[in-house]
Parts: C-alpha cells; structure tokens; sequence
C-alpha cells in the first residue's frame, strides 16, 4: 500500500540485488582471507562461522523478499540492475537487528514498551475522567510488529493495522506471526566472544495473536485509511525516523482519526535534517497542541535499548511518551514543494534539457569505455593508452581519472596481503 507500487517494487528489487552483490562479494573477500597464511585456527573457524552465517541470511531474505520481486521480467533486472554500482550500505539490512529483539532475546525490552504504552493509557484514562477504547488501532512504523501484536493481545483494540515500509522485518514478523519459525543469524555489536559472534536464533512466536491484527506494507505518510476512520494511532520510536515534518505527521494522523481519537507516541528525539527541525520535546509538545489536539498524558524514562545478551554494547534511550486527542480542527499545514520533479513522478512527462547532462554523459562514457577494457591483462596503463586513443586524449593524464575510479568501484582496494 504504497503510493507507486511500480516504482518501489523496483526499488525494493535493487535494493535486494545490492545486497545479493555486495555479500556474495564480501564472502570471496572473508573466503580470500581465511586462505591467508598466518591465522590462529580459531580466526580460521571465526571466519567459517561467519561465512556460513551469512549463506543462511542471503538465503532467508532472497526467500522472505521473494513475494516483492514477483512480476518482473528477470532478464530485464540483469540487463538493468539499477545502481550504476552497488552501495555497501545495504537497505535491505535497515533495522535487520530489531527482528532478534522482537521475537528472539527481547522479552524484558518488549514488556518495557507494552508497559510505557500501557501506563500512557492509564494516565489518558484518567485525565479524560472516561473509559478509553483503542478501538480500531493503527501502528505506524510498527517494524517487525511485536509490540503491534502485544498491544493487540493485552489492551483489547477491534482491529490493529501494523504498518510499515521497510518489508524485511514486517515479512519476517508477517511469518512468525503466522506461526513460522525463522532461523536466522544475529551478528551482535561488539561481540562477547567468538561464540557469539554469530548467534543463530530461532525466531517465533510464543503467544499465537487475536484474530483481528493486520499487517500492511505501507507508507505511513499516505496511510491507506479513510478519513475519520480510526479509534487510535501509535506512533512508537518513529516521529523522529519518518521522512516528514513533525507538522505534516500531526496532520496526517489527524486526518484519519475520528473527532475525540487518540494519538499515542513513545519513542526518542533523534531528529536529523536543518537545526530548526531538530525538535526537543517541549517544541514537539507545542506542535503537537498546534496541530489539533489536546495534550492528554506524557511522561519520559530512561529504558534499555538493543541490549542483546549476546553484545558487548548497548543503548539507554530517553524515550518520550504523550497520549493527544483529536480535539480541534484540521491543522493548516503550508503547502510543500514536491521534493521531485515532475518527469519522475510522472513518466509520461518530458524531462527537462540541462548543462548537467552533458556532464553526466561524459562520465558515464568515461566509466564504461574504462570498465568495458579490463580483460584481466590489462593495466591501468594499458587503459589509460586504449582510452586515450578513443577520446584523443593525453594517456598519461588518463592515468589518475581511471586508477581514482575504478579504486572507488571495484572490490579489494585494500591487498588481503
Ligand atoms: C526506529 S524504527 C522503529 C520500529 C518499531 N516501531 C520498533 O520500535 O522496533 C522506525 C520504523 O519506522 C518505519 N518508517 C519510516 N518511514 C516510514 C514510512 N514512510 N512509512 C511506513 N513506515 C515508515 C521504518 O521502516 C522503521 O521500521
């Protein structure tokens, strides 16, 4: 339930074979290195683990990740695999770690978050002086759902729609919930010795959920909800992380709540963007006021964050809750420039004529001419001189362009000795 389906299942596809190239890529690097001379057998077995770890992933996220690549012609995602290279930063990866807090070792971090909502509500209640239903619940940026799910089962919404983006951990928490297991691997920071370094973990869920807990692959800033439509939104450890502006989240989750529906937000402050957005809570209280709805509860305490047993490192986080109404009108939120022009969002729309373009085209000319010359022989010397010879080009000025270039792309810049 996303606005361009298109568009983000390709996205999604590319994202899926960064992360199939860029591990595939880092095992020949690990296996190259294990055949180093030198090793203490035990970073031997290290390395193995690991290897053998990560066979395991890529082969539960191309399966669980499968369903979004559904459709699309595969020739046509070999021919065009969407990056110009890949990104060592794997999205496919983003918030990989909370599926082993959810639904492996998290018990007394989940109960924690149950409890902060819980007390929230209690606290609502009895500002409001009245019974408080959750009624229909929506969970946005709900991750891989285990505190949708304990919401659903202890504070008695009709309905819980968990919503998330990211498809990793909310397909992860989609099987689990359905009572799969998932065994997977945890790679914890700062490991507590080797046997740690690789945890396998088999994910599942203890307490089967109550009829009535949905999952939706959505974006939360256009929420598939009518307006008026719901009892409830929990907002946990996601104002600060969503692409949007605190006032346009308010808007958003007022719209879809009916008139007297409640808000409820946990989570820290760990805005990022220009200064003036960089909100503290007192700002995030008075927008909040702002944006139609009265204040009900609030409260702040320091829990544990990510404290895998099996680390060497953990967080204490500040987290901040407050329980609003729906009590006032729409706010006026201003309209915002589109942050992308119209020929991306609209195919059929021409795309502008720019000096930039010339640029790009001699740097694409440039990467593929160096790329499509290496044959294994050759050096970057012998590149520099084919090259040359195409551009009309001085070769010995060739010489830094391609070594620069191609040390950025391509793997093992660093000798493994
Ligand atoms: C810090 S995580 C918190 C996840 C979960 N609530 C938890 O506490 O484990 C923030 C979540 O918000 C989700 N999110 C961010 N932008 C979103 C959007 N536009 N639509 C839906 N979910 C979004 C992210 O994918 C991520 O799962």
């Amino acid at each position: 339930l996303v606005p361009d389906f298109q568009r983000f299942q390709f996205e999604q596809r590319r994202a899926l074979h960064d992360y199939l190239t860029v591990t595939a890529q880092r095992q020949r690097e690990i296996g190259a290195e294990r055949r180093n001379e030198g090793l203490l057998e035990l970073t031997r077995e290290r390395l193995l683990r690991l290897l053998r770890a990560m066979d395991v992933e890529r082969a539960l996220i191309s399966d669980v990740l499968e369903p979004l690549t559904r459709g699309l012609d595969q020739r046509v995602l070999e021919a065009v695999p969407g990056a110009p290279y890949p990104t060592r930063e794997l999205r496919v990866l983003e918030m990989y770690e909370t599926v082993f807090r959810d639904w492996g070792w998290g018990d007394p971090e989940n109960d924690r978050a149950l409890d902060v909502l819980e007390r929230l509500v209690a606290a609502a209640r009895c500002a409001l002086g009245q019974p408080l239903e959750l009624g229909k619940l929506a969970v946005f940026g709900a991750g891989a759902c285990r505190l949708a799910a304990d919401v659903h089962r202890t504070l008695g919404p009709s309905v819980t729609v968990a919503l998330d983006i990211n498809p990793l951990p909310l397909l992860i928490g989609e099987r689990l919930l359905r009572g799969g297991v998932v065994d997977l691997y945890e790679y914890p920071v700062g490991a507590r010795g080797i046997a740690n370094m690789a945890v396998l973990q088999q994910l599942h869920c203890r307490l089967p959920p109550r009829q009535g807990l949905v999952l939706a692959l959505a974006d939360t800033r256009e929420p598939p909800f009518a307006a008026d439509s719901l009892d409830s939104v929990l907002t946990p450890w996601y104002i600060d992380v969503v692409e949007a502006e605190l006032v346009d989240t308010a808007a958003t989750i007022h719209r879809v709540l009916r008139s007297g529906g409640m808000w409820f937000n946990q989570g820290p402050l760990r805005f990022t963007g220009p200064a003036a957005r960089l909100y503290c809570i007192e700002e995030v209280h008075e927008l909040v006021q702002k944006s139609g709805f009265e204040l009900v509860a609030t409260l702040s305490e320091d829990i544990p964050y990510f404290d895998s047993p099996h680390a060497g490192s953990r967080r204490i986080e500040t987290v901040y809750g407050f329980a609003a109404r729906k009590s006032g009108p729409a706010p006026v939120v201003p309209e915002r420039a589109k942050p992308e022009p119209a020929w991306l969002r609209d195919v059929s729309e021409p795309i502008p004529f720019s000096p930039e373009l010339h640029d790009l085209e001699v740097r694409f000319v440039f990467s593929a001419g160096a790329v499509s010359l290496i044959d294994g022989a050759r050096s970057v010397k012998d590149l520099a001189e084919a090259l040359g010879g195409e551009l009309q080009l001085d070769p010995a000025q060739l010489i830094e362009p391609i070594r620069s270039f191609l040390g950025s792309v391509l793997p093992g810049r660093r000798a493994s000795r």
